[in-house]
């Protein structure tokens, strides 16, 4: 038996975390998102979700240090104060940086800058005061592991040898959340608290449904590039194999085979597609 606290679990990889983790009427799921009725109304219309009750769902925007705070209390209460995995899977995906160069980005410097600002409050700011505020929990746990779900684009040898020039800024933003989780790991090892940042791969839930023709092609652009990095990649995984890789990638993971504060892909090791 294991109590779990993820963020994000409204839609997409999150969602489908809470899925497969609450499969197993043992654990406890503790979801954080930001409109509770809706998606404790989502659950209540899932055919395998509904009748488990071992999902919690909890409400805060990851924005509010407050009540990401009441989250953390509200949590305590259900498990007794302690938690075996912290989950950081919510994330924002830009719809601003995905079709063009860093170069084009800034002909737009507003929208530059409020994207970046989002994105890092998202991934960064919010994050570390996850990490804290949970942080009394994952001590009192048994297993002590948390993940920041991260991204392959945070990776400078992929950018630097097949000039990976889209997404600038949630890259950016990735790679500063990878260094956010290395420097928990830093302080929290000694603990024996296993931090560790993990990318999903390339996932199918729907961020490019309303993408127009040239953006499309600009994306395209990507895939040619992933084609040469990984020439057995046939395109996106579901959420359902992506989150069953990503788990057995944190099962593995210990500290005592030298993962703490490590960034692994779905595979648990560099290779991101
Ligand atoms: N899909 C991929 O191919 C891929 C690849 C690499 C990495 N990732 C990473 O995997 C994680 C999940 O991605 P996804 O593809 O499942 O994305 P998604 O479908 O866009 O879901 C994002 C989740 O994050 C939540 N969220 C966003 N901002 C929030 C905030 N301020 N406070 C609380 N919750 C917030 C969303 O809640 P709302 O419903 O309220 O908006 C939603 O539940 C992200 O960290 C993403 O960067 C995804």
């Amino acid at each position: 038996m294991a109590t779990y606290v993820i963020t994000g679990v409204s839609r997409g990889i999150g969602y489908e975390f809470l899925r497969q983790i609450s499969k197993d009427p043992n654990n406890v799921v503790i979801g954080i998102v930001r409109d509770q009725p809706t998606t404790l109304k989502k659950v209540s219309e899932d055919a395998d979700l509904k009748t488990r009750s071992n999902i919690h769902i909890l409400e805060a925007d990851l924005t509010s240090y407050d009540a990401l705070k009441k989250a953390a209390a509200e949590t305590a209460k259900i498990t007794g104060g302690a938690i075996d995995y912290l989950i950081g899977n919510a994330g924002y995906v830009s719809q601003f940086d995905p079709y063009d160069p860093i170069s084009v980005l800034g002909e737009k410097p507003q929208e530059l800058e409020a994207d970046l600002h989002k994105l890092i409050n998202i991934h960064v700011v919010a994050n570390i005061h996850l990490y804290n505020l949970f942080m009394p929990l994952i001590l009192k746990g048994k297993t002590k592991k948390v993940v920041g779900i991260s991204s392959g684009f945070a990776d400078l040898d992929i950018t630097n040898n097949f000039d990976l020039d889209l997404s600038a800024l949630y890259s950016i933003s990735k790679a500063a959340m990878n260094m956010v989780t290395a420097k928990f790991s830093a302080e929290y090892k000694k603990q024996g608290v296993l931090f560790l940042s993990i990318c999903p791969g390339m996932v199918e839930v729907g961020h490019w449904n309303n993408s127009t023709p040239e953006q499309l092609q600009s994306l395209g652009g990507n895939l040619v590039k992933f084609a040469e990095y990984a020439p057995n990649f046939k395109g996106p995984d579901t959420p359902e194999a992506s989150t069953q890789a990503v788990i057995s990638v944190w099962e593995k993971a210990s500290l005592e085979n030298g993962d703490g504060g490590a960034f692994l892909s779905h595979f648990g090791n560099k290779q991101w597609l």
